[in-house]
Order: C-alpha cells, then sequence, then structure tokens
C-alpha cells in the first residue's frame, strides 16, 4: 500500500465572483475569464486552446468525469464538486455547473460557471473521492492481472 501526502496549498475561490469557462465539443477550451485564469494560476492565453483537463487533479476519480461526458452528450446539465490542479500544483475546490451550448437544436460547445465550496465539504468530498479511486484502482489491477496472465501463457506457445 502507497501513503502519499498532499502537502499543496489551496487556493480559496472568491464568494460573488463569476468563474467562466468554455469549451468546443471536444473539451478544448475556448474561452476563460479573468478569474478563472487567476484561481488556476494560468494566464488566459496558456488556457484558450487546451484540452481542459490541463486542471484535471489526479485526486478526481474517473468515474466522475464519465457521468459528466455522458450527461453533457445527452443535453444534459452536470453539477459536482471538482478538486482541480493549479498550474503550481497547489489546487482548489469547485461546485461545477457545466452544460452544453445548444444551437438549434445540435450541441456547438460547453460552458461552466463555478461557485466556491465550504470547509466541511471539501472534506467529505475527498473522502467520498478517496474511496471511489481506490475502487476503481481495483478494477485496473484485475484488468492487468488478467493481461498479464494472458501473456504469459502466450509466452508458453512461444517456447
Ligand atoms: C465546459 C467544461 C468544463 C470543464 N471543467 C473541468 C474542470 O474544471 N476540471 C476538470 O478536471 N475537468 C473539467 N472538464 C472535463 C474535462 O474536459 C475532462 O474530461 C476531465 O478533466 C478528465 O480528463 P480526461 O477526460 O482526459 O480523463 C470540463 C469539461 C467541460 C466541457
Amino acid at each position: 500500500m502507497t501513503t502519499s501526502f498532499d502537502m499543496f496549498i489551496e487556493t480559496q475561490v472568491p464568494e460573488n465572483e463569476l468563474i467562466i469557462s468554455r469549451t468546443d465539443l471536444n473539451g478544448v477550451i475556448t474561452y476563460v475569464n479573468d478569474t478563472f485564469a487567476s484561481i488556476s494560476g494560468y494566464e488566459p492565453e496558456e488556457l484558450i486552446g487546451k484540452p481542459h483537463n490541463i486542471i484535471r487533479h489526479p485526486d478526481m476519480p474517473k468515474s466522475a468525469f464519465k457521468e459528466l461526458w455522458n450527461r453533457l452528450k445527452s443535453k444534459n446539465e452536470w453539477q459536482g464538486y471538482v478538486k482541480n490542479l493549479r498550474k503550481d500544483s497547489g489546487y482548489y475546490w469547485v461546485f461545477a455547473k457545466i452544460s452544453p451550448l445548444i444551437k438549434d437544436g445540435e450541441i456547438v460547445g460547453y460552458k461552466s460557471l463555478r461557485e466556491p465550496v465550504d470547509r466541511e465539504k471539501k472534506i467529505e468530498m475527498q473522502r467520498v473521492y478517496d474511496e471511489i479511486r481506490e475502487k476503481e484502482d481495483d478494477i485496473f489491477r484485475v484488468t492487468l492481472y488478467v493481461e498479464s496472465k494472458k501473456l504469459d501463457s502466450l509466452k508458453s506457445l512461444e517456447e
């Protein structure tokens, strides 16, 4: 079992300020407002044209984003708690509302608005995501185990 310590600095997300980003259909950033840029530690020009996962924090479970994309592609909004990675390796928590931009019935892009998260909720969500990740990693390990067994039997066939 590996233990890691989170020694990176948390950035507090300001109240009463909009934190906005927009992407194209592939999740590539097309717009950020100045508040988004400063919280993530980037200049706006460094973010435009980059995939939105540039700020993905390794503590976020894969399933959260799978659910996000499933909802977006079926023209629904997704709301959830997200821990994001800053350019300086620090982090910040937001409650994100992400939705499709629809024109003439077709999805033309996506937009996101974010709000600050209170301390208790951050602690709770960190625990929830840690547990989900642990389970996801178990599934991943089982898959690798099967693959390596297959590899062994293939090797023995070669001999
Ligand atoms: C409008 C919009 C906003 C997004 N905001 C974030 C975000 O703040 N943080 C994040 O990690 N992913 C965000 N995503 C999801 C990313 O596109 C991506 O799916 C996620 O970071 C996981 O990376 P992966 O798909 O490469 O595994 C957003 C997606 C869209 C469409």
